[in-house]
């Protein structure tokens, strides 16, 4: 079977991170977000790939290429103009003459793809919706269902007073080629707010598959910390290997015997960790990362080339790429873009998103 994994969203919502790097390659657990979403798919037996995208497609391709390294097959089919969920696969029919799977590019699970296919099998569905439990509907595509599985209803993101149960459309679909036979090329459309409902309108199968299966979208910061706190703590069985010993430290990595790790933490490669430093976890550092001495790091993920301290405290925040906290500098709750410098003795103010390439002058 193949998969069309939906990259082409503008990711407005994880900025400042996502403003020179597309959502599906950021870095999770200092891997690219999409390795893992391969990984998972190829766990399954899909092998055959095809990346939906328009918006910052290079840097995608050029991570991930033909997919041999992973042991799949990429292809790409990219967009000129956005053409939403429905139109971006729509404009990848070419390679879909079978009963295909669709995937939101932005979303982590341990949902057993096998047994989902069997259950869209049985039925003889049209369309199976994964569907998730989640405390706050409003944020996601609501579905209602019957007894017998079959979705009665679709609304996305309904007010408080729409909601009627907290299970959500989890972004996660096989179909029938035919789907696309009816929509129109070219034209921009979404499966959740005109394809569903109308194939529903029409009579036609449309199944609800819930799990219990460990889900989550990163679409936002706050969801992208959760998601490392919960792949670092096993909440989501995939990464469990990994999560073996509770400080993981990449190759190359200068430890001074007085720093003071407290797990999970994991360090990529070629990373400095200085004097009296205190790492407490969940904690990433992406590869050559220097932290210098008497800095504390605290429920934070950081990405590539970050250099911080002396002194510095960072705590639930999130570095991008190639940033610089400079001495005594303190961060909390905040999320900078990459190439961002903080000059000496700064204060965030809890809650900041910085913009990339900018400096944070410290009150004076
Ligand atoms: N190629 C392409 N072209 N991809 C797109 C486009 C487009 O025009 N628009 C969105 N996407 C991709 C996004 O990159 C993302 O991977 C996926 O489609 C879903 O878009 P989001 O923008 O993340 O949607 P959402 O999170 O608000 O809502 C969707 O996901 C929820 C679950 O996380 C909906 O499917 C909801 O019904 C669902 O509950
Ligand atoms: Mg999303």
């Amino acid at each position: 079977m193949k998969a069309v994994i939906l990259v082409g969203g503008r990711a407005t919502r994880l900025e400042p991170l996502t403003c020179n790097m597309p959502k599906a390659i950021v870095p999770v657990l200092n891997t690219p977000f999409l390795e893992h979403v391969i990984r998972h798919l190829s766990q399954h037996q899909i092998k055959d790939i095809i990346l939906a995208q328009g918006h910052l497609a290079q840097p995608i391709e050029d991570y991930l290429g033909d997919g041999s390294q992973f042991g799949v097959r990429l292809y790409y089919s990219i967009e000129d103009t956005p053409l939403g969920t429905g139109g971006a696969v729509k404009n990848a029919e070419r390679y879909l003459a079978e009963t295909f799977l669709v995937l939101n590019g932005d979303i982590i699970t341990d949902l057993d793809i096998t047994t989902m296919i069997d259950f869209h099998r049985k039925r003889r569905a049209k369309i199976t919706i994964s569907l998730a439990p989640v405390d706050d509907p409003t944020s996601y595509g609501l579905i209602e269902t019957d007894a017998g599985d079959r979705i009665t209803r679709f609304l996305e993101k309904p007010t408080w007073s729409e909601v009627t149960t907290n299970m959500i459309n989890a972004g996660t679909y096989i179909m029938e080629p035919d789907v696309l036979a009816q929509m129109p090329p070219k034209t921009r459309i979404s499966f959740e707010r005109e394809v569903f409902p109308q194939l529903l309108a029409r009579g036609e199968p449309v199944y609800a598959y819930s799990s219990p299966a460990y889900w989550i979208d990163i679409g936002t910061p706050e969801k992208y910390l959760q998601l490392h706190r919960d792949l670092l703590s096993g909440k989501c069985k995939q990464y469990a290997p990994a999560l073996g010993k509770k400080v993981l430290v990449g190759e190359q990595c200068d430890i001074h015997p007085t720093a003071r790790i407290k797990g999970p933490v994991v360090i990529g490669a070629n990373c400095s960790i200085g004097r009296r430093v205190k790492l407490i976890g969940p904690v990433v550092i992406g590869s050559g990362s220097t932290i210098l001495e008497d800095s504390v790091i605290e429920e934070s993920v950081i990405w590539r080339n970050a250099r911080l301290g002396p002194g510095v405290s960072l705590k639930k925040s999130i570095v991008a790429d190639n940033c610089l906290i400079n001495a005594k500098s303190i961060c909390e709750e905040s999320v900078l873009g990459d190439n961002v410098t903080v000059t000496s003795g700064s204060k965030l103010k809890p809650g900041s998103r910085i913009e990339p390439r900018t400096t944070v002058e410290a009150e004076r």
